[in-house]
C-alpha cells in the first residue's frame, strides 16, 4: 500500500446531461475533487483531472420524446449549460467532454468487443416487456402500472416513487408502456452480461482486505453487496440511443449506459492525450481516483473494476473518495421537483461570489453523512467567517501597511516570545492540512486553513499596532511583517479551497512565487517589496439577498403542492331539485373587519341588492379584511341564520381551496346587479 508513485488520476462522475447543475453536484463530487487536484498541483505533482457529460441512458431519451426534439439536441443543450457551470465555478478540469463524442464511441465499442472476445461475456436470452404498437422493447422506466407494495398508480419498471421500493418491470401490476400506453407483451431477447459472480474472490480481497482506508461508506457498501453474493449484469440494452453493441446479430441493442459512461474517463483522456494516455491508466505507478456520490459506489467500486480486470491492461482505483448527500433546507435535492439552487442561477444572483458557496459547501460536506445546505447558514459563514476572520484579517494588514509604511513590506526586527509563538503554532498548520487532505477529509482540513486566519486575527488584536505607532514604528513594522507573512500563507493555503479569492489576494500582495512547499515560510514577502491597494475579499450579504432565496424556495414548495395536487373524489349525484333548493346570490362586501377573539373569523356587511345582510365567514388567515371590500361574492342565502362569537350570520360566503389549503372567494367574473341568483 506505501507504494511509489508518479503521478494521479484524479475523475470526477460524469453528470447526466438531462439538467442544469445544482449545489449537490458541486457539493458531492466536484468541489472536493477540484481541492485535491488543485493541492496536489501546488505541490508540483503530476496529475490529470478528467471530467465529462454522461450523455446516454434512458432518461434522457425520455426527456426528448416528451420535447419533440432528438435525444442529441437534448444532450448538445446540457452539456454546454454544465460545463459553463464547471468552469465558472472554478473546476479545474484539464478535459471535460462528453460520451457522445466520435473518440467516446470508438473506445467503448472497442472495450466491448476486446471483452467479448476474451470471452468475459455471457450471453443470455430472457423475457422483457415489448410494446407492440410501438415495435419496441421498453426500458424500466418505460413501463408503469401498480405498485404491488403500495399500490400506488403510476410506478416505475425500476422503482416505485412513492414508497421507494425498487422494483422489476415484471413485478408491476397492470403494466402499461409510457410510449404508447398499450399493455405491453413479453417477448424474448438476447444480452450480453458481466458475470460479477466470477470476479467476487479477488473483488473480496481487493477491497475487503487491501483497501479498508476506504472512507466507512463506501467500505460498508462495498462489504454488504459482496456479502449478498454478486450476479451476472446486463452490459447491452435494447434502445436505440446509445453505443451500438458492436457484435454481430445485435441490431437494435446499444451498450447499458453504466457500461460505456466510466469508459468515458478513459477516453476523455486518449482526447486529451492522444500519444501518452495510456501511461495514465495502466503504468503501475499510476494512482487512479474516483470522486463520486454515493449513488455511484457500486459502479466504481465494483462493476468499472471488474471490467478493467477482465480487459486486462488497466490499473485499478487506488481509492473512491464518495460522498453522501447534501439535502436543501431539510429535503433531499430533486430536479423534478425544482427543488435546487441552480449553479447557473447562483450565479445571477450572488455575482463574483462563487468562491462563498465553494467555502459553504466544503464547510458542510457531507463526507461522513448526509447534510444540509441552508441559506441561513450561508449567509452566516459568509459574514461570520468569510469576512470577519479571513477577510478582515487580510484588510486590516494591508491597510495598515498602506497608512503606516506607504505601501511596503516593513522590516522584521527582533521577535519576542509572543511573535515566537505565533509563528510556531501557524507553522504547525501546514502538516496538519496536508494530512487532511491526503485522507480526503476536505472539510476539516478548510477548517484548518481558516484557523490560519483566526491566529492572524488574533495577532493583530494582541499586539495591537495602531496603539504603538506613536512611540515604536520598528516595532508595528515587525508586526506587520509577520501579519504580511501570515496573509501570504492564507492565499496559498486556501487557493484549494478557495481560488477566486486567492488569486485576488496574490495579486494584491504581488506575490509570485508560492507553491504548496512555500507554506510556513515567513519570508515570503521580501522587505521593501510594495503591494497593492487593499481590496476587500469578501462581503457582507445583506437579509434581503437571503430572505429572497427563501421565498423563491417557499414558492417551489406551494408550486408542487399545486402541481401534484390529485382532485377529490365527486360526491354522490344530487337532483336538480335538490340543487334547486340552494339559493346562492351575489352582493357586494360593504365593510370587513377581524372578529375579536377568533383567528379565523371574518366579519362582513354584504350589499345583498335587498337592504344588506351580516356574514361571518371562516378565511381570516387568507384575506387581509381591507382587501375584500368592494368585491363582489357569492353567498348561500337560505341558510338558517346562527350565532358565531356572539354574532348573527346570515349566510355563507363561497370559496375554493387551492392545493395548499389556501381559501379564495369566488366571484362573478363580471360586475352584475346585487341580489342577483347564481345557478
Ligand atoms: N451519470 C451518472 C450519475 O450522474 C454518473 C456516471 S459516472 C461514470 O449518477 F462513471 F459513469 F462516468
Ligand atoms: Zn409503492
Amino acid at each position: 500500500m506505501n507504494k511509489k508513485f508518479n503521478r494521479t488520476t484524479v475523475t470526477s462522475a460524469l453528470p447526466y446531461a438531462n439538467g442544469p447543475v445544482h449545489i449537490g453536484h458541486l457539493a458531492g463530487v466536484y468541489v472536493p475533487a477540484d481541492i485535491y487536484v488543485r493541492y496536489l498541483r501546488l505541490k508540483g505533482e503530476d496529475v490529470l483531472f478528467i471530467g465529462g457529460s454522461d450523455e446516454h441512458g434512458v432518461p434522457i431519451t425520455i426527456k426528448a420524446k416528451k420535447e419533440g426534439v432528438t435525444p442529441q439536441d437534448i444532450v448538445d443543450r446540457y452539456h454546454n449549460i454544465i460545463k459553463d457551470s464547471f468552469k465558472e465555478f472554478g473546476i479545474s478540469f484539464d478535459i471535460y467532454s462528453r460520451t457522445s463524442g466520435p473518440v467516446h464511441h470508438e473506445v467503448a465499442s472497442d472495450f466491448f468487443k476486446k471483452l467479448y472476445e476474451k470471452g468475459e461475456f455471457i450471453e443470455k436470452e430472457s423475457e422483457q416487456y415489448y410494446d407492440e404498437e410501438a415495435k419496441q422493447f421498453l426500458a424500466d422506466r418505460y413501463i408503469t402500472g401498480e405498485c404491488p407494495h403500495c399500490h400506488a398508480e403510476g410506478a416505475y419498471g425500476d422503482q416505485c416513487e412513492k414508497c421507494g421500493t425498487s422494483l422489476s418491470p415484471l413485478d408491476l401490476i397492470n403494466p402499461k408502456s409510457a410510449i404508447s400506453g398499450s399493455k405491453p407483451v413479453l417477448k424474448s431477447t438476447k444480452h450480453w452480461y458481466l458475470p460479477l459472480d466470477k470476479h467476487e474472490n479477488w473483488l473480496r480481497e481487493w477491497i475487503l482486505e487491501n483497501h479498508k482506508e476506504w472512507r466507512p461508506n463506501v467500505y460498508g457498501q462495498c462489504k454488504s453487496w459482496l456479502d449478498m453474493g454478486l450476479q451476472p449484469r446486463a452490459v447491452s440494452r435494447d434502445l436505440d440511443w446509445g453505443i451500438p453493441v458492436p457484435v454481430e446479430g445485435a441490431e437494435g441493442k446499444v451498450l447499458y449506459v453504466w457500461f460505456d459512461a466510466p469508459i468515458g474517463y478513459i477516453s476523455n483522456t486518449k482526447e486529451l492525450l492522444p500519444d501518452s494516455w495510456e501511461k495514465w491508466w495502466k503504468a503501475e505507478d499510476t494512482r487512479l481516483i474516483h470522486f463520486i456520490g454515493k449513488d455511484n459506489i457500486v459502479f466504481h467500486c465494483i462493476v468499472f473494476p471488474a471490467m478493467l480486470k477482465a480487459e486486462g491492461s488497466y490499473i485499478l482505483p487506488d481509492n473512491v473518495p464518495s460522498n453522501e448527500f447534501l439535502n436543501l433546507e431539510g429535503d433531499k435535492i430533486s430536479t423534478s421537483r425544482n427543488w435546487a439552487v441552480w449553479l447557473h442561477e447562483y450565479l445571477v444572483d450572488f455575482k463574483d461570489k462563487q468562491d462563498v458557496l465553494r467555502y459553504v459547501l466544503t464547510a458542510n460536506a457531507p463526507e461522513t453523512k448526509d447534510n444540509d445546505f441552508t441559506w441561513k447558514d450561508f449567509q452566516a459563514r459568509n459574514n461570520s467567517e468569510l469576512v470577519a476572520i479571513y477577510g478582515n484579517f487580510v484588510n486590516r494588514t494591508l491597510v495598515l501597511t498602506h497608512k503606516y509604511f506607504g505601501g511596503k513590506v516593513p522590516e522584521r526586527q527582533e521577535l519576542t516570545d509572543y511573535d515566537k509563538e505565533t509563528l510556531k503554532e501557524f507553522s504547525d498548520i501546514k502538516l496538519e492540512v496536508e494530512k487532511l487532505l491526503d485522507n480526503f477529509k476536505f472539510r476539516d482540513a478548510q477548517k484548518e486553513a481558516m484557523n490560519l486566519a483566526r491566529i492572524g486575527n488574533k495577532y493583530l488584536a494582541d499586539t495591537e499596532p495602531w496603539k504603538l505607532a506613536k512611540t515604536d514604528m520598528s516595532r508595528v513594522g515587525t508586526i506587520l511583517n509577520i501579519a504580511l507573512q501570515i496573509t501570504a500563507n492564507l492565499a496559498i493555503a486556501f487557493e484549494p479551497f478557495l481560488p477566486f479569492s486567492s488569486a485576488k489576494l496574490r495579486n494584491m500582495l504581488k506575490l509570485s512565487s508560492w507553491s504548496w512547499s512555500n507554506l510556513g515560510s515567513i519570508d515570503l514577502l521580501e522587505t521593501g517589496a510594495e503591494i497593492s491597494p487593499a481590496e476587500l475579499l469578501f462581503e457582507k450579504i445583506e437579509d434581503a439577498a437571503i430572505e429572497a432565496q427563501i421565498k423563491r424556495l417557499e414558492d417551489t414548495k406551494i408550486q408542487n403542492e399545486i402541481n401534484s395536487y390529485k382532485p377529490e373524489a365527486i360526491k354522490e349525484d344530487v337532483s336538480f331539485d335538490e340543487f334547486m333548493k340552494l339559493d346562492i346570490r351575489v352582493g357586494t362586501v360593504l365593510e370587513c373587519q377581524k372578529v375579536p377573539k377568533a383567528d379565523k373569523l371574518l366579519q362582513f356587511k354584504i350589499d345583498d341588492g335587498m337592504g344588506g345582510r351580516t356574514i361571518v365567514s371562516g378565511i381570516a388567515q387568507h384575506y387581509n379584511p381591507e382587501d375584500l371590500i368592494g368585491k363582489q361574492v357569492c353567498f348561500i342565502a337560505n341558510f338558517p341564520p346562527r350565532k358565531l362569537k356572539g354574532i348573527e350570520s346570515q349566510g355563507m360566503i363561497l370559496s375554493a381551496e387551492d392545493a395548499n389549503g389556501r381559501l379564495v372567494v369566488v366571484s362573478p367574473s363580471d360586475l352584475v346587479t346585487n341580489g342577483v341568483k347564481v345557478c
